[in-house]
């Protein structure tokens, strides 16, 4: 059992709330990001539950054990929780092979000798590394170096994987075959893993679930595609993807979470779901930029979710051009696949695409 429970943890360094009291439970064999900028606090978390830091308050627990108890004063050093912790840097030993690599931590540990060469085999399989056993790092790439300093954590067995931005030295294509690698592995091993990045397409490809992090906090604790569809913020909504925002005024809200928006320029706008706030409560509706059609006629409509604006600026993208259109002196971000010349246009969107958030 390697179920990990989190519970109002805070890591304060003088003045700077690093964590701020976070809650959160990873389930065995889960996958979890931790999701946000820069800055945010998703190291100091991952270091915490590795023991590589004391908290200044907070529980920690893995499969029963306590790791960290602030108030009872408990405190596991971090060799004794059985954390696999890879970095961004893969920190694997130049004058070393890979086999020393792997060796090295387990003779510390007084693994015995035919324990050592089962446990190096297999996890250098596992990372189909197999055949680099006798190489130097420096002769091997970025994202084969990555696979090896994987493999020197899961010869320990870890009850735990922490991984901080492991493919971020990556370039792009290597990091989305490595995502795609690394999502099988965990998948084979069925091992709890808690994955930071502030990539948020690899956060929506990898997690079961997204914690999404900001200031210390997190923010929202969901799977990537209710993250995606029903952002709990402003911040969410602009951080997973980009949204644009239209001020407005709650007018109605059903039972089931659709709602009716007055925006400020007096256009009613439907929404698939809204938070459950009062009539009249400022919000925002967040429409993302691939979800708004741009068109040179009126679309046939029933008057809700049209804007009329001019297009102020136009950018080729490759496969699609992005426009920013000035509507009634709101600025909106539109991307599609259409060419468009003439400024004048109507912008509209389905109620399917459009969520209530609050400023
Ligand atoms: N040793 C430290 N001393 C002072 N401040 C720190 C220390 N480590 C981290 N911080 C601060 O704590 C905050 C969170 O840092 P970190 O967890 O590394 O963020 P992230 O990994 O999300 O980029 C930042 O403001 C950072 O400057
Ligand atoms: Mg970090």
């Amino acid at each position: 059992m390697s179920e990990l429970i989190v519970e109002n943890l805070a890591k304060h360094f003088g003045e700077v709330r690093a964590i701020d009291g976070i809650s959160f439970t990873v389930a065995e064999g889960e996958f979890l990001t931790l999701l946000g900028p820069s800055g945010c606090g998703k190291s100091t978390t991952l270091f915490a539950i590795a023991g590589l830091d004391t908290p200044t308050a907070g529980v920690i627990r893995v499969g029963g054990r306590t790791f960290f108890d602030g108030g009872q004063g408990i405190l596991v050093p971090p060799e004794k929780r059985n954390c696999g912790l890879v970095f961004q840097s893969y920190a694997l030993w130049p004058h070393m092979t890979v086999m020393d690599n792997l060796a090295f931590p387990l003779r510390i540990r007084k693994v015995s000798a035919a324990d050592r060469k089962r446990r190096i085999t297999t996890a250098l399989e596992l990372v189909e590394m197999g055949e680099y056993i006798q190489r130097f790092p420096h002769e091997l790439s970025g994202g084969q170096q990555q696979r090896v300093a994987l493999a020197r954590t899961l010869v320990f067995e870890p009850a735990l994987l922490l991984l901080d931005e492991p493919l971020s030295n990556l370039d792009a294509k290597l990091r989305i075959k490595a995502r795609n690698w690394l999502k099988e592995l965990q998948q084979q091993l069925g091992i709890t893993t808690i994955y930071v990045t502030h990539d948020q397409i690899e956060a929506l490809a990898l997690s079961d679930r997204i914690a999404v992090m900001n200031k210390g906090s997190i923010v929202q604790l969901a799977s990537p595609q209710e993250i995606y569809t029903r952002p709990s913020g402003a911040f969410v909504a602009d951080f997973i993807g980009s949204s644009n925002f239209l001020r407005g005024r709650m007018k109605q809200r059903n039972s089931d979470g659709d709602a009716e928006v007055i925006l400020e320029s007096g256009l009613l706008v439907r929404t698939i779901w809204a938070p459950d706030v009062k009539e009249g409560t400022e919000v925002l509706v967040a429409v993302r930029p691939e979800h708004i059609r741009l068109t040179a006629a009126q679309p046939i409509a029933n008057g809700a979710n049209l804007l009329t604006g001019c297009i102020t600026a136009r950018s080729y993208l490759g496969a699609r051009y992005q426009y920013t259109i000035d509507a009634a002196g709101t600025s909106i971000m539109v991307e599609t696949e259409d060419s468009l010349d003439q400024p004048e246009v109507y912008a509209s969107f389905d109620p399917e695409h459009a969520v209530v958030v609050l400023p």
